[in-house]
């Protein structure tokens, strides 16, 4: 298996949004963090910059909904032309229903985990889903350090998947670099966010491809 690499442009150079963009042309998706400063403490990437960056992307889009209320936003982001749309299982109302409604227009359907979110009310429900985020800090803002104690949990929403023989991915965000992404890869995620470690990188192509290169050998 190859390991999926999804920058977030997060903490990018937003004066030179399509420059940016053509750095992870080598990337696997575009990760864009929607937050709305209620969810989280933050307020980040409103529609008008979303569409930008999806317009100049060379490779597909993944939204990162930090916001309340997905169940009614979650749709609009779909119909933007995003090719995953990740949503809160602490904000989502019926993240089946909401599952459902995504992939009836053809969009990926990823449900996110916070730190102390556990997995276990979904295992039953995992089929209904292409994704689960689990994230590895708490989410809000860019280069925050990894927390390992959501290991265990990559751990057992592999098992839950392979169990069930689902074909569900596993993302990871938050905090992954060349010291962290094997530690998530072993665990059992298959698709690495990286903000700050690919965009600080002197190189952005040679950070994505060693970030790969270091999680494929152990998955
Ligand atoms: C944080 C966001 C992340 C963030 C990751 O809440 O969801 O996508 O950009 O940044 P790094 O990789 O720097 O931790
Ligand atoms: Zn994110």
């Amino acid at each position: 298996m190859t390991a999926l690499i999804s920058p977030s442009i997060l903490n990018c150079d937003f004066t030179h949004l399509a420059d940016e963009m053509d750095k992870i042309s080598s990337a696997d998706y575009a990760h864009i963090d929607i937050m709305d400063n209620h969810f989280v403490p933050n307020l980040a990437l409103g529609a008008p910059i979303a569409e930008a960056a999806i317009k100049a992307s060379l490779v597909p889009c993944d939204a990162h909904l930090m916001i309340e209320q997905p169940d009614r936003w979650a749709p609009v982001y779909a119909e933007m032309g995003f090719a995953s749309v990740t949503f809160h299982a602490e904000a989502a109302m019926a993240p089946v229903k909401l599952a459902r409604e995504l992939r009836a227009m053809k969009v990926r359907a990823s449900l996110a985990l916070r730190p102390g979110t556990p997995i276990e009310p979904y295992i039953d429900l995992l089929g209904e889903f292409d994704q689960i985020l689990v994230m590895t800090v708490e989410p809000g803002f860019g280069g925050q350090s990894f927390l390992d104690l959501t290991l265990p949990k990559i751990t057992r929403t592999r098992k839950a998947i392979e169990d069930a023989g689902l074909d569900v991915w596993i993302q990871v965000d938050g905090g992954v670099s060349r010291e962290t992404i094997e530690r998530a890869a072993a665990a059992g995620a298959n698709n690495f966010v990286a903000g700050s470690a690919v965009f600080k990188a002197e190189d952005a192509y040679a950070e994505i491809t060693e970030l790969r290169r270091l999680a494929s050998a152990h998955m």
